[in-house]
């Protein structure tokens, strides 16, 4: 797929960020880190409305990333709930640059599979409700 000179997905993105100096590494562009971060708290927000309650990252499936994140870039996250088990929600997270707002320019930089568990009160797994519940 080209990741350059793209359009947004058609559909509101899970989270919007901008990438801050702080999170530069030692090679001049956003450390991934904290990439993984915002797409792990994207894949929890759906994962919990689905659940209609807690949920914890249980597993990651894959995390790629197809394109480096620059200061200053606003990554959206966007995510589709891939698979519902009887506890568990993976979740497909897309990650997207929008950089240089002169002549915007928008990369799809990462993509990655998280799995997530519904928590009880002593947290442990829990049934996902159904969709009509
Ligand atoms: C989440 C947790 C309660 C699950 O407990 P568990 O005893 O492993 O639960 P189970 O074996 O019954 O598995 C629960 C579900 O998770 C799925 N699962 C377990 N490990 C998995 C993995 N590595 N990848 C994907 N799915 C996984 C199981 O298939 C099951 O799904 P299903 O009910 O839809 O079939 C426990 O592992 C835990 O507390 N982990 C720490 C979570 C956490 O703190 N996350 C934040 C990051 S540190």
């Amino acid at each position: 797929m080209n990741e350059k000179n793209i359009t947004l997905p058609d559909k509101q993105a899970t989270i919007r960020v901008a990438a801050y100096p702080k999170e530069l590494n030692t090679g001049g562009c956003i450390f991934g880190g904290w990439i993984m971060s915002q797409v792990d708290v994207a894949g929890s927000i759906i994962s919990s409305e689905r659940a209609k309650g807690r949920t914890a990252t249980v597993g990651v499936k894959s995390f790629e990333f197809h394109e480096p994140v620059f200061v200053g870039d606003v990554i959206s996250c966007y995510t589709d709930i891939i698979r519902t088990g009887k506890t568990s929600i993976t979740v497909k997270i897309e990650v997207f640059a929008e950089r240089n707002p002169a002549k915007k320019e928008i990369v799809r930089v990462t993509e990655a599979e998280l799995t997530y568990v519904a928590l009880d009160e002593n947290r442990r797994p829990r049934e996902i409700p159904k969709v009509s519940d």
